[in-house]
């Protein structure tokens, strides 16, 4: 794509990666894709804030053409260090040398250990402020956004804020950069809140604190450094971010996530009735297969919603390899304090539950109801477990 004004002399100049199967090497982005957003200042003195990943280099830099030349570049503000920002720096330095790399004291420290760069690097402090000439970049610390070196930049005379990952999602730019162009509204905050719990949700407390420090600044564009350009409403981004980082601490709204495995259907066919009594009482029910579904996509369900029930069987005296997982995630990514019950079959000794109730425990998810059945569900386990959905559904509500 062509380099984009944003603001005068305010420009995008972002790459789309379709081509990158898994985000971080673990999250899949085949189908939505993610951009590398990446913005120049050209005024009097020329800055580039964040870089894209080392690919399509080429891309990038005839971007950067279309808007100056890089001999003349001065500074490359370095608000992340995360190679999806910084992958093609060391192109860069090697094309522009003289430009001055500007970032956080903790920032400096890995740059020289993912790319040996020390020279020409100079440090910033929270609130400092960088005149350009008609522009003024001022540096915001927001540690652990989600590495501890992160911070944001604001362009004070346009109101721009580039927050780096904050306000980010997955999802490549499908032609329009910004917010109010965007024909897609519904995939961008479902791709957001998907990279929110993958990548950010375990730094929620640093998303709510940056959120409170900002409240004094004004700020007409949020720039993100993936997705879309909030320049219409960007207090959207904001109130989503806001309120998904309160789920980390306060109940989410009333909903199921209903995740469960089978190995030959026995456990399936009791979660097709269980989920029919938590519909059937009025609560909204995500159900997701977890050998089938990948953990990006089963993540978000628990987080934004209060109860989780888990289907699974007992697998060599324990519960099933795919639902450990899928659990372990859940655990990793620090969803607590959510409601839960569990269901499965098994052949002879069991087992499933009480490893259900070890994990639950660490989890520390109250566990309202267990119910395990020998082999196949008899008519009577069919109706027992429409009823386990139900009273589960009635007791997330109340
Ligand atoms: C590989 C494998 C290991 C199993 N290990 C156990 C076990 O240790 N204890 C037990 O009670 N049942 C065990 N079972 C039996 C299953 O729990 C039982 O077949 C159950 O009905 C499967 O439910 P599903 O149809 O939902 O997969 C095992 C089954 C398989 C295929
Ligand atoms: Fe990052
Ligand atoms: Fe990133």
């Amino acid at each position: 794509m062509p380099a984009i004004e944003i603001r005068p002399d305010i420009h995008w100049i972002g790459v789309n990666d379709r081509t990158t199967d898994l985000f971080e090497g673990l999250w899949p982005i085949t189908q939505a894709g993610v951009s590398y957003n990446s913005y120049l200042v050209n005024d009097e003195r020329k800055a580039i804030i964040d870089l894209a990943k080392g690919f399509k280099a080429d891309e990038f830099l005839d971007q950067i053409a279309q808007v100056m030349d890089l001999a003349t570049l001065d500074y490359v503000v370095v608000n992340h260090v995360e190679p999806d920002h910084t992958g093609i720096l060391r192109t860069l330095r090697r094309i522009a040398p003289q430009a001055t790399i500007l970032c956080s004291e903790k920032a400096r420290a890995m740059l020289e250990g993912f790319y040996q760069i020390a020279e020409n690097v100079r440090t910033v402090a929270d609130g400092e402020t960088l005149s350009l000439g008609q522009h003024t970049l001022q540096f915001l610390s927001t540690p652990f956004l989600h590495w501890p070196e992160t911070m944001m930049t604001y362009e004070t005379t346009q109101q721009v804020l580039f927050s780096c990952d904050a306000f980010g999602g997955y999802g490549a730019l499908q032609g329009a950069i910004f917010d109010d162009e965007c024909l897609a509204p519904d995939f961008y905050a479902r791709e957001a809140l998907r990279y929110y719990v993958n990548i950010v949700a375990v730094f929620s407390r640093p998303v709510l604190k940056a959120i409170d420090q900002l409240k004094d600044v004004p700020v007409q564009v949020i720039a993100p450094s993936h997705g879309l350009i909030w320049r219409q409403n960007p207090g959207r981004i904001v109130e989503l971010y806001r309120q998904w980082a309160s789920y980390a601490t306060t109940p989410p709204p009333v909903g199921v996530a209903l995740i469960y495995g089978s190995m030959y259907g026995n456990s399936e066919e009791m979660m097709n009735a269980v989920a029919q009594g938590v519909s059937g009482a009025g609560v909204p029910v995500e159900i997701f297969d977890v050998a089938r579904t990948h953990s990006s996509y089963i993540l978000p369900a628990l987080w934004v919603n209060r109860g989780v029930i888990v289907g699974a069987p007992t697998y060599e005296g324990g519960l099933f390899p795919a639902m450990v997982h899928a659990l372990d995630m859940a655990e990793r990514k620090h969803i607590r304090n959510r409601k839960t019950a569990y269901f499965g079959s098994y052949g002879w000794g069991g087992g499933g539950r009480k490893e259900f109730e070890r994990l639950a425990e660490s989890l520390k998810w109250e566990v309202l109801d267990t119910f395990e059945f020998r082999g196949g569900p008899t008519e009577e386990d069919l109706e027992k477990a429409q009823e386990f959905g139900a009273q589960f559904a009635q007791a997330i509500r109340g």
